[in-house]
Parts: C-alpha cells; structure tokens; sequence
C-alpha cells in the first residue's frame, strides 16, 4: 500500500539556512575584521562551553564540500549570511578581497543548481561599528545601508533573494536587553532604542537596494515569532499573552505594515526612556518600504503568565519589563527545551497571511537534539525526523487552509556555534564531529531530501 503524501504547491521553494558566524570559521582569512561575537565569545562565562566561532564548521574553507552535501541532498535553496566584517573590517571601507569568498560560494552553489538566498545581517556587527555605538548609535543603520548596497551591486548579477536582516527581536532584546547575546548588554530602554534602529537599518537598506534594483530582485526582513499561549483564563493571563505577543511579535510586525509602533505596545513602555526620541519624522515611512516577502522564523510558542506567578521560569528577556513573565515549557520537548507544537505553526502561518497579506516564506525552522555517529557510520536522529514531518505537515496544513505561504528553509543545514550555547545544541541536517570537522548526513537529513524530491510530506 502506498502511503498518502500531502502535496506542497508547484514552485515550492526547499532549502536549508546556516549564517555566517555560525559556520564560517576563517575569523581572519582574507582580511576579516572583529566582530562583536569574536568579542563576546571571549567573555569569560558568556558561552557555555566557553567555545567561539573561529573555526566553526571551517564552511569559509570546505564550502565547496558542503555545496556538494546540499546537491546530494538535492537542495533546491541555500540561505546564508554575510558578515559584514569580512566585507568590510572597518564596517564602511570595502576591503579588496571582502567579497571574494561569497562570489566563490554564489557561483559553487550556481554550477550546482541551487539557489542562493543571501540574509545581510545575521548579528555580527562589525566591532568597529560597536565601538562607535552599535545599535544604539542611529547612524549605524545609513551604515548598514551603504554596506548592503555594496553587497548588492557585488552579487546581484547571480542573486535574486535578499533578506536584510535576521530577527531583530533577537539582536536587540538579547543582545541589550537580557545581555546573553553579543554585545551583551543589560539595559531594557536601550533594547527598545536597538530594535528601532535595527528596523531603521531594514528600511535604509530596503531603500538603498531598491534604488539599484535589478529585474528578479526578491527582497524581505526575517522576523522570528512566538505566539503567546496564555497559561490561564483569567484577565491578567490574557493581559499578559497581549504583552509578549506586543513586545515579541507585533513590534516588529506593525512597522513594517505601514502602521508604525502598536500603541498598546509604545504604551507599556513608556516608562523606560529613549524609544520616543529615538523615532525621528520620517522613520515610520522608511520602515514601511514594501517588502516582496517575509521570512518566517518559527521554533515554539512562549506560554505567558502574570509577573507574580511563583512557577515563572523568569528566562524570559524581559521578565518584569511588561509585567509578565513566561513558565516552563510543556510536552514533547528538544535537546534545547523547546516545547514542541507544530499546531502553533500553522495557527501563526494562517494568521500571518491574514493580517500581513505578504507572501510568507520559513525562512528557519528545525530542532535540536543530541545526536551521535553511531558504529554503523551512520547518526541516527529519529526524534528530528519526525519534527520535520510534524512541522511540515503544519505548514501543509496553513497552505491547504489558503495562507500563501512559498517555501520552507530548514534550521540548519549542519550543525553549528549555536551562539551562547555554543557546541552544546546540533541542529544540524548534517552532523558536524567538531575535533576533525568530519561531515556525515543524518538520518534526518536523507528524510528531509525525499521529501523536497516528492514536494510531499507524509499525511
Ligand atoms: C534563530 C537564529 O536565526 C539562528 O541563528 C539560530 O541558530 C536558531 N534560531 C536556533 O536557535
């Protein structure tokens, strides 16, 4: 008996994502300058096994193997990063040899048919730009812009997919606001100043490239979501759920729908300073340059309870900003401890189609689980299998109720520095033996590659 498949619309686009700092490695092959994650990753006590991102996966020197790992897999997309710093040591001066490395992976991944789907900004900020401020300092985003620009006029002729910047939600409330992300600062107004001018940075850089655009250009921003779930029918759940679905997901959302701020959200905030004068006339408009799509970063939903539960788990970044703070998740979960729940996927695939109406692409979604080589050579991930059959099966599902959602990329295609965890969470399709940088397919991986060849889950 044949199994029935759930068919995924023609043109359906497959792929797996990596970023920059998380496989690169060659901290300084052709003149690379710091970044803020070269710096942070020497903090003391900032990455749990006190690991950093100079070698990484070494995809800067074996990007050629992996291109042939991806065409094995029969990958059809490949989303990476840039880093800036590598492009520009100085974040504004274009060094001779910046680009040389991601012409050579553009054109690999041509000769071998896949796509290349290039994210500008995946979190390593020039530590030259920190120097002068960072996120904090407004003109970083014309920065940006400048820098995207001359990406763009580099490899435009060969890539049609842009994606400007990788969950600012991430950057500024991680990086500034709870500080377990570079450049790991603790200060909740200043997060609120960084997201503004991380979404300033989008639209310059929207601006900048549309400006240059080329016949193909396809251009988005990546916004990570986690619905809110209330735990708890009373008012103040619910009035909870509304703060973290406002600070975490409608925040982000809003401006680039051409509906500025959410007022509900600028009004819990008010009390911390610096957001309102942060926003100069004009900025509203910038921010609501129309984007061609929009990337869709799903991993779990958060469950939201008032700020003086005592089962608080208080690992939110922003426990007691809102007055509202998150439980532990629940149920199935990853190796990372993140809730399983491919039903929130669909509810938030549907729901973005109907409030944005901009055609959807997952731009990342995967899990983490502990994975080993096995005697037999092979690693056997039956856990991150059924992940993706659950997860895609969700997709199916938002796509058969009539959300226009166009693609799926995978998290990750191998496994990578997983920033403040470093080597500690595989999320890889490929595993990755960090002592000899060893590749070998997973289990998962090879169940990944049938179901791009079938453009079909399992029902
Ligand atoms: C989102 C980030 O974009 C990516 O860099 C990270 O590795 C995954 N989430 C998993 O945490």
């Amino acid at each position: 008996m044949t199994r029935a498949m759930l068919q995924f619309p023609r043109d359906f686009l497959w792929g797996a994502a990596t970023a920059s700092y998380q496989v690169e490695g060659g901290a300084t092959a052709d003149g690379r300058g710091s970044s803020i994650w070269d710096a942070f990753t020497r903090v003391n006590g900032a990455i749990a096994d006190g690991a950093s991102g100079d070698v990484a996966c070494d995809h800067f020197h074996r990007y050629a193997e992996d291109v042939a790992l991806m065409a094995e897999l029969g990958l059809p997309a490949y989303r990476f990063s840039i880093a800036w710093s590598r492009v520009m040591p100085d974040g504004a001066t274009p060094s001779p040899r910046g680009l040389d490395f991601y012409h050579r992976l553009t054109d690999e991944l041509l000769a071998n048919g896949i796509e290349p789907v290039v994210t500008l900004y995946h979190w390593d900020l020039p530590q030259a730009v920190e120097d002068d401020g960072g996120w904090l300092d407004r003109d970083t985003a014309a920065r940006f812009a400048d820098y995207a620009a001359h990406v763009h006029s580099g490899l435009a002729d060969r890539v049609d997919r842009w994606t400007t910047i990788n969950e600012p939600f991430c950057a500024a409330f991680l990086g500034y606001g709870s500080g377990v992300h570079a450049p790991g600062r603790t200060d909740k107004a200043a997060a609120l100043v960084a997201g503004h001018h991380l979404m300033l940075a989008h639209g310059r850089a929207m601006r900048a490239l549309r400006s240059q655009a080329r016949p193909g250009d396809s251009l988005s921003i990546a916004l990570n979501f986690s619905p809110a779930i209330a735990d708890g029918d009373t008012a103040a759940h619910r009035e909870a759920a509304r703060k973290f679905d406002g600070i975490h997901n409608r925040f982000f959302l809003d401006p680039l729908l051409g509906k500025g701020y959410p007022d509900d959200v600028l009004a819990d905030v008010e009390h911390l300073p610096g957001l309102r004068d942060a926003i100069a006339d004009g900025d509203l408009e910038v921010l609501a340059e129309p984007i061609d799509w929009l990337g869709v970063n799903y991993y779990a939903p958060t469950r939201v309870t008032p700020l003086d539960d005592p089962r608080a788990a208080s690992n939110c970044p922003l426990p007691g900003l809102l007055g509202m703070d998150v439980l532990p998740p629940r149920g199935k979960l990853t190796s990372f401890g993140w809730e399983q729940a491919p039903d929130s996927f669909t509810d938030l695939l549907c729901w973005l189609d109907e409030y944005t109406g901009i055609p959807l692409v997952v731009a990342e979604n995967g899990a983490a689980f502990t994975d080993t080589v096995s005697a037999d050579g092979a690693v056997h991930d039956p856990e991150r299998a059924d992940y993706y059959t659950e997860h895609l099966r969700a997709v199916h599902r938002a796509v058969s109720r009539g959300a226009d959602v166009r693609g799926y990329l995978a998290w990750s295609l191998l496994d990578n520095f997983e920033w403040a965890m470093g080597y500690t969470q595989r999320f890889g399709l490929v595993h990755v033996d960090f002592d000899t940088l060893r590749r070998t397919v997973k289990d998962s991986g090879r169940h990944f590659s049938r179901i791009i060849a079938a453009n079909a889950v399992p029902a």
